[in-house]
């Protein structure tokens, strides 16, 4: 029988330097032979990418915010990430339900209890095998944002407290999940970083 693929999902505050993280494992996980999907949250799919306009850019209640993420993720879910998997594709995805419970739980404050709901319905028990967060103060994440020339969104406009909520919910998960979320310390350089996920990688 094939082998089943691999759920890897990539985490953190805004500016904590995800995105450059996710473009280098993408290809080291290539590299090793692997066939590799890139995707992210909200989004991923056409229609996931129409509520991902919205949801980064249109005003709503907090509540209709965490319904439209867990839309997006339903659609995702169901057109890319458990296909691939159940081909043996490893799907590699740029924030998923743990950003949930960050933003919308830590950062506006909406009960656990709702977003846990909404995630057995829409996850029926499926998780990440792996989430890596990437952890970084809030001050040096804002400083790392001032320098990216381009329009903030919604999440990235909120305040300080906001991000420091969001990452304090986070580092929470990851207390809360050791086996499944681990903490990547974005203060030190790349290279530090690519080695600790290589080695991370190498027992996958
Ligand atoms: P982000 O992943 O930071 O993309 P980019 O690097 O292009 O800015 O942007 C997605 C935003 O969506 C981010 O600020 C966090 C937010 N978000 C939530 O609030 N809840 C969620 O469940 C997800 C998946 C994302």
């Amino acid at each position: 029988m094939m082998e089943r693929g691999r759920f890897i999902t990539l985490e953190g505050v805004d500016g904590a330097g995800k995105s450059t993280h996710l473009s280098w494992l993408v290809n080291h996980l290539r590299a090793q032979g692997r066939t590799v999907v890139q995707t992210r949250e909200p989004g991923g799919t056409p229609l996931g990418e129409k509520l991902r306009e919205l949801l980064l850019h249109e005003p709503m209640h907090l509540e209709t915010e965490a319904l439209l993420m867990f839309a997006a993720r339903r659609e995702h879910l169901e057109q890319v990430i458990r296909p691939a998997i159940d081909r043996g594709v490893w799907v590699v995805c740029d924030r998923f339900t743990d950003a949930s419970f960050a933003y919308q739980g830590g950062g506006r404050g909406l009960s656990s209890e709702k977003l846990s709901r909404l995630e057995d319905w829409v996850q029926e028990g499926f998780q990440p095998d792996l989430t890596l967060l990437f952890d970084l103060p809030i001050g040096i994440a804002a400083q790392r944002m001032a320098g990216a020339a381009r329009q903030l969104d919604r999440f990235e406009q909120e305040k300080a407290d906001f991000h420091e909520r969001v990452r304090a919910a986070y580092l929470a998960r990851a207390a809360a999940m050791p086996a499944r979320v681990k903490i990547i310390d974005s203060r030190q350089d790349v290279e530090h970083i690519q080695k600790q996920l290589e080695e991370l990688f190498s027992s996958v």
